[in-house]
């Protein structure tokens, strides 16, 4: 973080957000609140609020809400520090210089590298076109690249010498120490040599078109087959994704995700200009936010080998938690995008994309690969399986189409799916009552949507929203429920940062809290905060919650304890865990006449 978070929080107490908001949105006052027409869905009839006491927003249709920096952030498209250095001028707030703590230095040098690379990607295209680059365009149109493309993603050629690259740099006035912090050389004997020889080149844009890094690849079977610029202080690998500078242009919101640059370059080509790709990292958290932001839609079509299974099962649980709409291609035939295509043709390819498979289907798709046996014991094992995969799909009515079509393939009566599957919802908690505090008004919705949380988070979460409102209850909470002990994604960030608050500062409010959270975090609070946070008997609310997350905890030990007792094999090991599961249930029925009486 560039700025002090009391810089910070300077700047979000002197934005009022009714002010703010009011820029945008025509505001009318309804009880507490301001209420008008949501910016961020479309609605007729208004569902958006601002609280002006708590200085947050929140949209009871979509479930956006944050503070004024989220609404900010939301409404301009813009990232974190863009929003605070324009809310800073709005309250005629001088933000100090970012040279305080060598920030300048840093953005100097990512200027002059991102000069350099534009002049070596120059320089590669040039060679391309000469004499020398013949057997790379050779190369490149046997792969199929048209002109036009060549020229769109400025491929070029990385000529056979040691140093032709750095000689043309250095007449032009770059220094060794530049051409080695870009990535470009390594020092060799007499100077410096260049990284990439006798190689195609593909230069790696980032989001805005700035050149930060270069792959090249071999044009025969040898290794290694790509060469990647080092990370640098302008590219950092997992953060980026190649041609999404292209692709946040696109008027399709579905972004196809892809393993390799040549896949990338085939789909554009094919007029599928949404294509991107991780370039052969693992898919990361940081990249998700940015699907995030620009897709509604992705589509993961990495290699159909079995590596590239592994990075889809990876790659699909990131995005999914990342709150994204998921879908997975299947390439038929064991190849790779750029592969189908050249062997299929574009339409063939368009066609698979339409019928990508969800993550329901591509997830028992997995359990049947993964249990082919034809005996009658096989079969059961594996429609067990699918009832585990069902039981932990969200979606009851896709859940509900899924099991007649199973029922229908594997002739079992949809009776018995049905059994079996809601077993194991009861099991997992899903239909676990929800805790009744609300004396909210508005129209709400239940709680299922939004970034990824498990089944502690909205207990935990709405324990720090009372706790934000009412920072009196820091001791009993923190004493009854330690910073270690919460086990929900969402909420573990949140606690750490108002425990750290209370505890320094000895205030807090939810607004302040979700500063410099991201956007979706920020949102599953204060929908907490919304729609739960207000009760009329904090204290006694706090002891339902409490009770509440110690009955989850003691349902999840009880399954553990049974899950183990069943494959145990050592009687004494059984005993002992019969003597936990008993100590288990008592503790849970004595909670149950906590709450009866
Ligand atoms: N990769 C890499 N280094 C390697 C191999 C692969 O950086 N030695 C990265 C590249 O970004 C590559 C991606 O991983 O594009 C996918 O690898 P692979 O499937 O092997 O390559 P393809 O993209 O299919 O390359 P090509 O079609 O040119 O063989
Ligand atoms: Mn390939």
């Amino acid at each position: 973080m560039l700025y002090s978070e009391d810089l910070i929080e300077e700047v979000r107490i002197r934005n009022d957000i009714v002010g703010v908001v009011s820029g945008y949105v025509h505001l009318e006052r309804q009880g507490r609140r301001m209420v008008g027409l949501c910016p961020f869905h479309g609605e007729k009839t208004p569902s958006f609020s601002v609280d002006a006491a708590k200085q947050v927003f929140y949209c009871f249709g979509c479930q956006k809400g944050g503070n004024v920096f989220h609404f900010v952030m939301g409404i301009e498209n813009l990232e974190f520090p863009e929003a605070l250095r324009q809310l800073a001028d709005r309250a005629n707030i001088t933000l100090p210089e970012p040279e305080d703590n060598g920030e300048r230095e840093l953005s100097r040098q990512k200027k002059e590298i991102s000069a350099l690379n534009r002049e070596a990607a120059r320089f590669f295209y040039a060679s391309l076109a000469g004499p020398g680059g013949l057997a790379a365009q050779q190369y490149l149109s046997r792969r199929g690249l048209q002109e036009k493309t060549l020229r769109a993603f400025g491929l070029g050629y990385a000529p056979d010498s040691w140093d032709a690259l750095c000689r043309h740099l250095q007449a032009k006035g770059a220094s060794a120490a530049l051409l080695d912090a870009a990535g470009l050389a390594s020092s060799g004997p007499h100077g410096p040599i260049d990284r990439f020889r006798n190689r195609v080149m593909f230069p790696i844009f980032d989001i805005r078109g700035n050149i930060v890094g270069f792959g090249g690849r071999v044009m025969d079977a040898s290794n290694p087959k790509y060469m990647n610029s080092p990370d640098t202080p302008l590219y950092n690998k997992s953060r980026e994704l190649y041609a999404m500078n292209f692709a946040r242009l696109s008027h399709s919101k579905r972004i196809v995700v892809v393993e390799g640059y040549m896949d990338v370059i085939s789909l554009h080509q094919a007029g599928i200009d949404t294509a991107v790709a991780s370039l052969g990292t693992a898919f990361t958290q940081q990249q998700a936010w940015i699907l995030k932001k620009y897709a509604e839609e992705v589509v993961i079509a990495y290699d159909a080998d079995s590596a590239g299974q592994n990075a889809t099962l990876r790659c699909m649980d990131i995005l999914e938690a990342s709150g994204c709409s998921v879908r997975i291609l299947q390439i038929p035939d064991g190849k790779d995008p750029d592969e189908y295509i050249r062997n299929h043709g574009d339409e063939r390819f368009r066609n698979l994309l339409d019928h990508a498979l969800s993550l329901l289907e591509f997830r028992l798709l997995v359990q049947k690969r993964a249990h082919p046996g034809q005996e009658v014991e096989d079969r059961v094992h594996l429609l067990n399986k699918m009832a585990d995969v069902l039981a932990s799909h969200g979606n009851a009515i896709e859940r509900e189409m899924t099991m007649s079509n199973i029922s229908g393939e594997y002739k079992v009566s949809m009776d018995a799916l049905k059994t079996e599957v809601d077993k194991r919802l009861r099991k997992n908690g899903r239909d676990a009552p929800p805790a009744r505090l609300s004396t909210n008004s508005l129209r709400m919705r239940p709680v299922s949507e939004g970034p990824a949380r498990n089944r502690y988070d909205e207990a935990e979460l709405i324990l720090l929203c009372l706790l934000g409102n009412e920072n009196r209850l820091f001791e009993e909470i923190s004493l009854r429920l330690p910073l270690e002990r919460y086990r929900g994604t969402v909420s573990r960030v949140v606690a750490e940062k108002l425990y750290e608050r209370l505890q320094v500062r000895r205030e807090a409010s939810i607004a302040e809290l979700v500063n410099d959270l991201p956007p979706d975090a920020a949102s599953a609070v204060i929908h907490m905060a919304e729609t739960r946070g207000t009760v009329d008997n904090a204290d006694k609310a706090i002891q339902d919650l409490l009770r509440r997350l110690e009955r989850i905890a003691l349902e999840d030990e009880k399954q553990w304890i049974l899950d183990n007792i069943r494959s145990e094999s050592d009687g004494n090991r059984r005993r002992e865990l019969g003597v936990d599961l008993n100590r288990v249930i008592a503790r849970m029925s004595a909670l149950q006449s906590a709450n009866d009486g």
